[in-house]
């Protein structure tokens, strides 16, 4: 009878390991299904530069990711900072670009590192997105495409936080200003701005 009861709980566990696992397939491929095929829109406001992944891991880190956190990517080239945050720390995450080829790649890249659960991609202008969701922003533009971006960061949540790799952004203190050597043998500098923005005074 005791053995009898034991075979119903395990029965019963595996059952719902099962069920959950293809609930969350299904959930997975229905995300998939609603990917629009990327198209041309417009020429990017800057050409495709990867930031290397020794740097991405430094980016997060200084952002200090943590559990909850939504983190976006603007202008998400490969979709490597959005897959190496899903992985590496659990949360979710976003990545935005503007190129069908880069949406395509970043595609392919969340799917080959299985984190369809956590990561989307999307095809947008990043200057048109609403920040609201976002609790860590992640960038890898131009110093004046940054200053542009002041004002949907704004908006963020207070205490989200910002890290842009090279680039600062003119009229914004920055909290922290690292830099991080490359296993490429490049120093990188890297920003790090805490939400509400602290502008600088102008006279
Ligand atoms: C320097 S790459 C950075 C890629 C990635 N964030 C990284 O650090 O590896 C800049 C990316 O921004 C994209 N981009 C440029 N202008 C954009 C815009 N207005 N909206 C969305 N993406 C844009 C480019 O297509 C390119 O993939």
């Amino acid at each position: 009878m005791k053995k009898l009861n034991v075979l119903v709980i395990w029965g019963l566990i595996l059952g719902l390991c099962v069920l959950s696992t293809s609930r969350g397939m299904v959930a997975a491929e229905e995300a998939a299904a609603k990917e629009e095929e990327p198209k041309f829109i417009r020429t990017p406001d800057v050409i495709y530069v990867p930031t290397p992944y020794d740097v991405v891991r430094k980016m997060l880190e200084l952002a200090e990711v943590k559990k909850g956190d939504v983190v976006y990517d603007l202008g998400c080239g490969d979709g490597r900072i959005v897959v190496t945050a899903a992985k590496e720390y659990g949360v979710k995450a976003v990545g935005f670009d503007i190129d069908p080829e880069r949406v395509k790649e970043a595609r392919e890249n969340v799917k080959k590192n299985k984190v369809e659960h956590l990561v989307r991609i999307e095809q947008k202008d990043i200057f048109t997105l609403d920040l609201s969701e976002a609790t860590v922003v992640t960038l890898y533009l131009l110093p004046q495409l940054n200053v542009k971006l002041i004002p949907q960061l704004e908006k963020l949540k207070p205490g989200s936080r910002i890290v842009s790799h090279d680039f600062d952004m003119a009229g914004v203190i920055p909290d922290k200003v690292v830099n991080f050597k490359s296993k490429n043998g490049r120093e990188h500098t890297l920003y790090l701005w805490t939400t509400p923005l602290k502008k600088e005074k102008t006279q």
